[in-house]
């Protein structure tokens, strides 16, 4: 089975990509890493660019039939069996971009992303099979245990968890700079 774990940056999908690799026994594959290797991403000052069909066909074509956890925020590009989409508040988003010492544009960017579903609604569009977890709150091991238990009990569609709109006069100054 592939499982690809997506979600905005600073989210914790590689915290629990590899956790869910060692607990099911499958192959963890990093899509930066992968791109790389295949040399499917274009270097644009310090980012990757990855181009998004190229690496849905490669993926494909290395990893059908096998059993692979993808971690990436593209993820969800790529044919899958099941999607997990992770979700943190955008205050946290925040606090852990702000320690990686994102500049304020970028931080701006991934805050909205989170607060209004970019990666959640991507996903729906993409896969009928999506988990959406809200890790707020919750240690990386509480969030492996809830994803176990869904995938035990064969749940394969389950969306609409979080809803942040309570939370905009909050974070509205992190989005201010966006112009
Ligand atoms: N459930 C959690 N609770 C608290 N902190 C967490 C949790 N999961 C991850 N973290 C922490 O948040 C930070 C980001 O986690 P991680 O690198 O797994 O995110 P990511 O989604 O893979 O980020 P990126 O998109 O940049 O690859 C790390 O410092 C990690 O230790
Ligand atoms: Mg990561």
């Amino acid at each position: 089975m592939i499982i690809s774990v997506t979600g905005t940056p600073g989210v914790g999908k590689t915290t629990l990509s590899k956790l869910l690799a060692k607990r099911l026994g499958y192959e963890y594959v990093s899509i930066k890493e992968f791109a790389v290797e295949k040399g499917i991403g274009t270097k644009v000052g310090n980012e990757l660019e990855i181009d998004v069909k190229k690496l849905a066909e490669a993926m494909s074509r290395e990893f059908r039939g096998k059993n692979v956890i993808i971690d990436g925020h593209l993820s969800h590009f790529v044919p899958a069996d099941l999607v997990i989409v992770l979700r943190a508040h955008p205050r946290l988003i925040a606090e852990r971009l702000k320690e990686r010492g994102y500049p304020e544009e970028k931080l701006a960017e991934n805050i909205e992303a989170e607060f209004v579903d970019v990666v959640l609604v991507e996903a729906i569009g993409e896969n009928e099979n999506v988990l959406e977890i809200d890790t707020s709150g919750k240690e990386p091991k509480e969030v492996l245990d809830e994803v176990l238990s869904l995938i035990h009990a064969g749940i394969r569609r389950r969306v609409g968890v979080v809803d942040w709109s309570s939370s905009y006069e909050e974070i509205l100054p992190y989005l201010r700079v966006r112009a």
